[in-house]
């Protein structure tokens, strides 16, 4: 049977292989999808492994996506701007294509609850590597502006500048502050990508940078609403407030999409990822 995994480190708890599963069944493919643990300290050797042996494609998390990106022979366009590798694939000739799924998998869960992109600015918390994955899809829906903040501004303004050639391209404007020089002014899409609802914690926005905002995403999801999500319907009741969970299952549904060339079904895997949260 065709072989596919997912490696990380820690693994146990990771849902892409129920996901992936289910998935292969809503379009009628069989294959068989593992859940690797690789030593931290060989990753490379356990990739090999995998690769010589039958596995066709694999999904690379915690905390070896730097890695994978070095260990691919071809890099796709939004892989090589996000510096991070979450898909991999043997291609015909063997080589192993590295690609990145996470930006498109956010986007596709946008599309997915009807977010617009035209006029829109969006403001992208944090500038970390889940902001720096998102940021060429984004880019690609051409929204008016695209504004990083982050609590290191440096680290907000090192990659505005790394995509300014393509927001350019895109007829988008880029730009990067840091929470206290952040103006008030329209955001009509926010997206928390720092890992702050982990710990409860929330990102130093204002409630002023909220009084336009159409829609709030947290990259992060919880059985209850995230701790972002719950200080953006306390001081706007009109703003959609989502989890990342519909990205977690839109990046997996990419790299289906990559490996099998077929289109999953989405909404029923996100349907009982729900139900067990
Ligand atoms: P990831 O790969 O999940 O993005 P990362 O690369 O370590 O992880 O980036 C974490 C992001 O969360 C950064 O933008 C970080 O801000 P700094 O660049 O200033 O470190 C942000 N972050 C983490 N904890 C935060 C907090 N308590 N408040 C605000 N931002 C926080």
């Amino acid at each position: 049977m065709d072989l596919y995994a997912v490696f990380g480190n820690p693994i146990k708890h990771s849902k892409s292989p129920i996901i992936h599963q289910m998935f292969a069944q809503s379009v009628e493919h069989k294959l068989d999808y593992r859940a690797i643990l690789a030593p931290r300290d060989g990753f490379i050797d356990s990739l090999d492994l995998f690769f010589n042996g039958s596995g066709l494609g694999a999904n690379i998390t915690l905390p070896f996506k730097e890695e994978a990106y070095q260990y691919a022979d071809v890099l796709t366009l939004r892989a090589k701007l996000a510096g991070a590798v979450n898909t991999l694939k043997k291609c015909s000739d063997g080589s192993i294509l590295g690609d990145n799924t996470d930006g498109a998998g956010l986007v596709s869960d946008l599309l997915r609850n009807k977010v617009t992109f035209k006029n829109k600015r969006i403001l992208l918390i944090g500038a970390g590597g889940a902001a720096r994955g998102s940021i060429l899809p984004l880019l690609e829906q051409r929204p008016s502006e695209l504004i990083i903040v982050n609590r290191t501004q440096e680290k907000a303004e090192l990659l505005a500048n790394t995509f300014n050639d393509f927001s350019v391209e895109k007829n988008t404007k880029i730009n990067a502050f840091s929470f206290d020089s952040l103006p008030i002014e329209e955001y009509h899409l926010i997206i928390n990508s720092t890992s702050t609802s982990v710990t409860g914690e929330l990102p130093a926005l204002k409630a002023e940078h909220l009084k336009s905002c159409e829609c709030a995403y947290d990259m992060f999801y919880s059985k209850t609403a995230t701790s972002f999500m719950s200080w953006v319907n306390e001081h706007n009741y009109k703003t959609k407030t989502l989890d990342g969970l519909g990205m977690l299952v839109g990046q997996a549904a990419e790299s289906f999409e990559l490996w099998r060339n077929a289109t999953p079904n989405v909404e029923s895997v996100l349907t009982k990822l729900k139900s067990e949260l």
